[in-house]
């Protein structure tokens, strides 16, 4: 078994909660097993510009509460070009840096993927709000962006009771519909739209309008970014339901604040699951949780998989939402 004796580690892509407690396990469980650890300041540009420094124990004191990432994120166009691969693989050939955490979403994880082909050893942690990675029961971040978005549906909730409207709330998740579908049926929306299902906006918008006329005075329509402007929604609700919307987009206020302990504890696992595994000689892996056990995927699999979407989750939303 080949000896690793140093690791680096970077965040990239969309940041998300949690993503410092996942560089807090990987520099701590580094440095127990007596390996040196280097962070890779803003992901693969970073790697690119071989902004690569040493970390020590106090490199990431009192960061585990904190949102965002300390090792800084970001979207590296000339990451995608082999030959971007490649200056990244040799600066960390040159440093003696014998493995690579990579914190981030699908994105991401293509990245990892080709420095593994070029025979870097990689281990991809899923750090993204969007929860679009598959073989993993959830991501780093998703149960906090969550949490942030039910907060935001009780606080409209309560005004629109007052006013007797219907409001619209856009939330993150790129392509994916897990955020809307797992804050709306957190939140009791009368409405769930997502990329992943089909609907009909001007029958959701009649069957509001025929609730409005038995007692249900208000409502709350919780709709992914993926299936489009929640302005655009807003116009065939008001048409359709006679009720007055209001239109709220959450945008990047989801992707801050302090991490949940949910968010901290799955971190701090896969963190130093990473290590763990980069030590025992496994490479070009994708950690994750499933039915809170860790396990390990080749990461080639996991770019070629798309997450499966929780429809029974979504029947349910709808059967409670009456
Ligand atoms: P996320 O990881 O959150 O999905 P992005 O999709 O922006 O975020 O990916 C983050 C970074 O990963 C990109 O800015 C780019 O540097 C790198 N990346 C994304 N896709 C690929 C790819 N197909 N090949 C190589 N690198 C990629
Ligand atoms: O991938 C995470 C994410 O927050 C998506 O949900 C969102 O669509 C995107 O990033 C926003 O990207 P940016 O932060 O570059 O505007």
């Amino acid at each position: 078994m080949t000896t690793i004796k140093s690791i680096a580690v970077l965040t990239s892509g969309g940041d998300s909660q949690g993503m410092n407690a996942a560089v807090r396990a990987v520099v701590r469980s580094a440095l127990f097993f007596g390996l040196k650890v280097y962070g890779v300041q803003r992901g693969y540009q970073g790697l690119l510009n071989d902004d690569i420094r040493e970390m020590d124990l106090r490199s990431v004191g009192d960061i585990i509460q904190r949102g965002g990432t300390i090792l800084q994120s970001a979207r590296c166009s000339e990451f995608r070009t082999e030959e971007g691969q490649r200056q990244g693989a040799e600066n960390l050939r040159r440093r003696g840096i014998d493995g690579l955490v990579v914190i981030g979403g699908d994105g991401s994880y293509q990245g990892a993927n080709k420095l593994s082909k070029l025979g870097i050893r990689t281990m991809g942690l899923p750090g993204t709000i969007d929860n679009d990675i598959p073989f993993t029961d959830v991501t780093i971040g998703f149960d906090t962006a969550v949490s942030i978005v039910v907060d935001a549906v009780n606080k409209l909730r309560d005004t629109m009771s007052s006013h007797e409207r219907s409001s619209i709330v856009e939330v993150m998740g790129r392509h994916c519909g897990d955020i809307a579908l797992y804050a709306g049926l957190a939140s009791g929306a009368e409405a769930i739209l997502v990329p992943e299902v089909p609907f009909d906006l001007a029958g959701i918008g009649k069957h509001m309008k025929e609730n409005f006329a038995n007692g249900k005075r208000h409502s709350i329509i919780v709709m992914a970014e993926g299936v489009g402007k929640a302005e655009d929604v807003s116009k065939v609700i008001a048409e359709t339901s006679g009720m007055d919307p209001r239109v709220t987009v959450l945008g990047h206020i989801q992707r801050g604040g302090c991490p949940t302990h949910n968010d901290r504890i799955l971190a701090s696992r896969l963190g130093d699951f990473a290590v763990r595994s980069l030590i025992e000689g496994q490479s070009g892996k994708a950690c994750g949780v499933i039915n809170n056990e860790l396990v390990l995927t080749d990461i080639d699999t996991v770019v070629n998989t798309k997450k499966a979407f929780n429809m029974d989750m979504y029947e349910l939303a709808l059967r409670l939402s009456q």
